[in-house]
């Protein structure tokens, strides 16, 4: 686990959320200069559902990820545990897509019930990173696929301290005077550094159970996507 999964408990974790819900989207948007619509583009083309097929969205907070996959034809559930996110976007209801209360380290669904599984900006949020990765794949019928994608470190060392600066200073300091929240966005800062490379997050997908693991760095690293396949038999 990463210090700042062990500092923060679950409860504490949901209603940090609850707090910041009403305007998560909105502050996404301008933290990331609005990068985040790119990275989620990215992520649909690669969950690649189509209709007939069934995508878990965990830890999918307003469901702003979750859009893009029924968009394609996909039935999707948006799963989190904050209930305060979840309201969010269920005010903006759409075909196809349902929003469900369920703890990612306990999730409420039957074995082999989905087709793809991701979870965006969210495992790293999860108190137990390895638990999170073994009930994505008790919930992916074999042959399924799990998308992840989640705030990384970049390559170059130089980069990387630079970018961290930017993360332990500029990005609170931003986030404060947009969202009043100074909590939320230390944590978010404290979180990312402390989350494992690319492939050591590789090693604990594959080490879960998943095969076939990859990964590709989105803007030098700031942002990786792994992907992996649930085994036939
Ligand atoms: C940074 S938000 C990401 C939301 C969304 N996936 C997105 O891309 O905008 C992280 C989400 O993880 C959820 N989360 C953290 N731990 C969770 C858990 N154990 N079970 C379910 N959701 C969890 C939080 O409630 C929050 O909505």
């Amino acid at each position: 686990m990463t210090r700042a999964q062990l500092d923060k408990k679950p409860a504490e974790v949901s209603a940090m959320f609850d707090n910041v819900a009403d305007r998560y989207d909105l502050l996404n948007d301008a933290l990331s200069l609005g990068l985040d619509r790119r990275w989620r583009r990215v992520v649909a083309r690669a969950v690649g559902a189509g209709p007939g097929q069934l995508v878990l969205d965990l830890a999918a907070g307003t469901g702003t990820s979750s859009r893009a996959f029924i968009r394609a034809g996909a039935r999707c559930i948006a799963c989190d545990f904050s209930f305060g996110m979840l309201s969010v976007g269920a005010r903006r209801p759409a075909p196809g897509l349902s929003f469900v209360a369920g703890d990612a380290l306990d999730l409420p669904f039957r074995d082999c019930a989905f087709d793809v599984v991701t979870i965006s900006f969210g495992l790293r949020n999860v108190a137990d990173t390895e638990q999170a990765l073994a009930e994505l794949l008790r919930v992916t019928r074999p042959g399924g696929r799990l998308v992840v994608c989640e705030f990384s470190h970049l390559p170059s060392p130089r980069l990387n301290a630079l970018y961290e600066q930017y993360l332990t200073r500029g990005l609170p300091a931003v986030a404060r005077r947009l969202s009043g929240n100074a909590e939320a966005y230390d944590y978010l800062a404290e979180s990312i550094r402390d989350w494992p490379a690319q492939p050591e997050l590789a090693g604990k997908i594959a080490a879960a159970g998943w095969s076939g693991v990859c990964w590709r760095n989105l803007m030098l690293g700031v942002v990786a996507l792994h992907e992996a396949r649930r085994r036939d038999h």
